[in-house]
């Protein structure tokens, strides 16, 4: 799938040190951009910018039009009803802390519960301790077993009269699990829960239905899909977002403002306070664009088979442990050789051109329950190879021969 796509990718032709052609296994991290979204961003920037939703001029108009068919492109790619349910933010972190925020405010009290899971990054964890300082909230959390999937049985046993929200990650950043969001999130609308899910680690490798997942938000950040950094989406179902006060104040998610009062614009304006990064939103549209032409079946079924050969071949290694599931897993693996520390297995690997992921990946309370500090991380695009998966298996064993 990848040798004529790898052109569009100028970063992977480089060497370093001089020496080593760059093996870039760091996706999860974040992807490398096309050269489509660099130019899309380019162009606007020579030729269409202007600041949005404020000038009656053309290049402020073109701006907007740019911006709000960049919504409808996201919308479209997660099969939303409604561009209005469509948030831009900064990125995942952002998006999850705007639903703690706006949802606990207007929703939560004292006492009152969230669902997280053991598997969590920090952002979909401090976010709700955040809320717990501020509310006197209780954080539940639903075990893993030790081969990285979560306990349904104890995830359906949190559930009281004080559960207010399901926060929960579509896929392990860590160890590749695909959690069954949408037994979850039956479950919890069940008990008439609402649910998040956070999509950083999906959004890039599936198909996202936020319709058919009927999930109530979904999150997920621009860079880690081949768009720009500093810019990501919230999705909100329009019942609950139409209910949840701003999370931020300022220019354009105002109707009318007066020192007594203010009025607050409509979906989606309501919670974009200030100058948006339109740019970048072109930017994330044209990435979205590019998978979406590439096909994220398509992509999908690549990657796994990428994963799975890696899996097979990483496993050759003597002394070699891999988190996580064995099968039906993403595009992430999660390792530790031997007694190698993570940190010096990805330096040396470094130095051989090779780029993955070490230490506790935003996921200290993981690392916890695996009795572990950290680990080296693997993680694959639809732009890596098999020849890249050998290069690192013989950097891994070249490394070994070190100690
Ligand atoms: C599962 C998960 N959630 C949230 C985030 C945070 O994403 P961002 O830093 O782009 O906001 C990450 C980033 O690694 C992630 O892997």
């Amino acid at each position: 799938m990848n040798s004529e796509l790898r052109s569009d990718f100028p970063i992977l032709a480089r060497t370093l040190y001089n020496k080593y052609p760059l093996v870039y296994l760091d996706n999860a991290a974040t992807t490398q951009k096309p050269r489509q979204v660099v130019e899309a961003m380019m162009e606007e920037y020579y030729n269409a910018n202007a600041n949005v939703h404020r000038g009656v001029h053309f290049l402020s108009q073109q701006a907007t039009d740019l911006q709000e068919g960049a919504r409808e492109t996201v919308r479209r790619f997660l099969n939303a009803h409604s561009a209005s349910e469509i948030i831009f933010t900064r990125g995942t972190t952002e998006s999850i802390n705007l639903v703690a925020s706006s949802f606990g405010q207007a929703f939560m009290h004292e006492g009152d519960e969230v669902i997280i899971s053991e598997m969590e990054h920090h952002s979909n964890i401090v976010s709700w301790q955040l809320l717990r300082e501020r509310l006197g909230i209780r954080l539940r959390v639903i075990p893993i077993t030790d081969d990285g999937h979560l306990q349904m049985s104890a995830y359906e046993q949190l559930f009281n009269e004080r559960t207010r929200i399901v926060a929960l990650t579509h896929v392990s950043n860590v160890l590749g699990t695909i959690n069954p969001v949408c037994d979850i999130i039956r479950i919890a609308h069940d008990h008439g829960v609402p649910v998040l899910i956070d999509g950083a680690q999906s959004t890039p490798h599936m198909p996202i239905d936020v319709q058919a997942m009927d999930c109530d938000f979904f999150a997920f950040s621009g860079h880690k899909i081949y768009g720009p950094t500093g810019i990501g989406v919230l999705y909100g179902k329009e019942r609950w977002l139409e209910q949840m006060p701003p999370y931020m104040g300022g220019g354009e998610m105002i109707k009318t403002v007066s020192f007594d009062r203010t009025t607050f614009n409509d979906l989606p304006y309501k919670f974009e306070a200030g100058t948006p990064d339109y740019v970048a939103a072109t930017g994330l549209a044209t990435a979205l664009d590019y998978v979406a032409a590439l096909g994220m079946s398509r992509i999908s079924d690549y990657e796994h088979a990428l994963t799975t050969y890696a899996i097979q071949q990483l496993s050759t290694i003597e002394g070699m442990r891999i988190f996580g599931p064995t099968e039906e897993r993403e595009a992430v693996v999660s390792f530790l050789v031997g007694n190698i520390h993570h940190l010096d297995m990805g330096t040396l690997l470094d130095r051989l051109g090779i780029a993955v992921r070490t230490g506790h990946h935003c996921a200290e309370p993981l690392m916890h329950r695996l009795g572990i500090e950290g680990t080296v991380r693997a993680s694959f695009s639809f732009y890596n190879t098999r020849d890249e998966v050998d290069t690192l298996c013989d950097g891994i064993r070249r490394v070994m021969r070190m100690f």
